[in-house]
């Protein structure tokens, strides 16, 4: 029995780096006016923790116990939107025990009985697999690599389109080939490619298949 009465309208929206997921998710969760969690943050903060301590980022044991004592106070820090920092919460995020440390945490926010919108990698998969909707959302690389190098040469970051391409394509296959939760559509997730859509575009195709979803669940939650 996938809904209950007391299930929450859960909002999961995956999908690759500089899809558009985060921004979608974000503007999902006004709109619904639910709280909305960030799950890649959780994975960059591991990653930066990593940094600080001096430790190898592919050291299992220290990445776990930094996991779990994990501050949330510091998601909002800018220092874990750099690219840098992308590519050490990839490699941490490989590690099956800095995910078990951080999946009670993403579990707790899905399950807050006024619902939630979160975004990541495996939220449709394995944080909320009977989130009443899903949406996995992906673009082009070549599309990608671009919002993603506007982004962070506006920061100053000194990198080439190219070599954000290839970054993005290796933490593509990083994210998609590890063992434990890749990054995978789930097979009831709405597939929305962003390749040709302004946010706006993206954000109203998205709003129409929260909003089916939506009545779906009202009617089997009454
Ligand atoms: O979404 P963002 O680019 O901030 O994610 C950074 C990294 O964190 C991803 O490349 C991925 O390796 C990891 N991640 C994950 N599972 C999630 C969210 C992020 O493995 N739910």
């Amino acid at each position: 029995m996938p809904h209950g009465p007391a299930s929450p309208f859960v909002i999961a929206v995956d999908g690759a780096a500089a899809s558009g997921k985060g921004t979608i998710a974000g503007k999902l969760a006004t709109h619904y006016g639910l709280p909305h969690l960030d799950t890649g943050l959780l994975y960059r903060a591991v990653g930066a923790a990593m940094a600080e301590a001096g430790a190898d980022l592919d050291d299992a044991d220290t990445a776990g116990r930094l996991a779990r004592a994990l501050d949330l106070g510091r998601l909002g820090d800018s220092a874990l939107t750099t690219a840098a920092a992308g590519e050490a919460a990839s490699r941490v995020a490989a590690l099956p025990e800095v995910r078990a440390a951080l999946l009670a945490l993403q579990k707790d926010f899905a399950s807050q009985p006024g619902g939630a919108v979160l975004d990541g990698r495996d939220i449709g998969t394995v944080i909320a697999p009977a989130a009443p909707a899903k949406l996995y959302v992906s673009a082009a690389p070549e599309v990608r690599a671009h919002r993603r190098w506007l982004q962070t040469s506006a920061r100053g970051e000194a990198r080439t389109e190219a070599e954000t391409l290839a970054d993005l394509l290796k933490r593509d296959a990083r994210d998609a080939g590890r063992a434990d939760a890749p990054m995978r559509r789930a097979d009831d997730a709405v597939l929305l490619d962003t390749s040709l859509m302004s946010i706006s575009t993206a954000f109203d195709e998205a709003l129409r298949h929260v909003e089916q979803a939506r009545r779906r669940w009202e009617a089997l939650t009454g």
